[in-house]
């Protein structure tokens, strides 16, 4: 799996299904943080970032793996406060970059502090937040 073990280099071209898991241009180089292409990356964006670099923060710091109905998820639009002023949110440093659908991309999970990737559209953007927030 690119991006994971060190003989998998993030930045080499892959062929196949491979190809285009990340983003290879000159602003993932400049900074050596590459963020997802396609939609099963979340992972290998994750460990590129200061959260999981500061070990302080995993997948469940903001998702619950056990939400349903009835057990609501973690709030993802007010998880960021908990520990940042209210500036930082998901819209602004969580692009979405993953193209998962025509037109339909997954956010990355690089949180770079100049995030300058274009908004492209979510399923948040589409549906709206998940109803159990509602
Ligand atoms: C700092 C908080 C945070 C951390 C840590 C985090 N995520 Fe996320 N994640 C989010 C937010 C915010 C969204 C977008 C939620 C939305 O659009 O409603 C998201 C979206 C996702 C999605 C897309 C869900 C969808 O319906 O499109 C996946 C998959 C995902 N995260 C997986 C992971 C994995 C795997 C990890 C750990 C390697 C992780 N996340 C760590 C905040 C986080
Ligand atoms: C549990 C606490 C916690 C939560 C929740 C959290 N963060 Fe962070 N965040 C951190 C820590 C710790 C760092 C690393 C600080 C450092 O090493 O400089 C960080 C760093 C960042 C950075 C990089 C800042 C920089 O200057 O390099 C960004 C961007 C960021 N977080 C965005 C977010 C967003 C967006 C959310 C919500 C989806 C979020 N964070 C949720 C603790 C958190």
């Amino acid at each position: 799996m690119p991006g994971i073990q060190p003989e998998d280099k993030i930045d080499a071209e892959y062929k196949g299904d491979l190809k285009g898991m990340f983003l290879l241009d000159n602003v993932s180089r400049a900074r050596g943080v590459y963020e997802e292409g396609k939609h099963h990356e979340e992972y290998q964006g994750f460990i590129q970032s200061k959260h999981s670099k500061s070990g302080e923060l995993s997948c469940i710091t903001c998702h619950s793996p056990h939400a349903s109905k009835s057990k609501p998820m973690k709030d993802t639009q007010k998880i960021c406060t908990q520990c940042h002023d209210a500036s930082y949110t998901f819209q602004k440093y969580m692009p979405g970059t993953g193209k998962t659908a025509d037109n339909l991309f997954v956010r990355s999970h690089t949180f770079v502090p100049d995030q300058k990737r274009p908004q492209l559209p979510t399923d948040y953007d589409i549906v709206g937040p998940p109803e159990y927030y509602r």
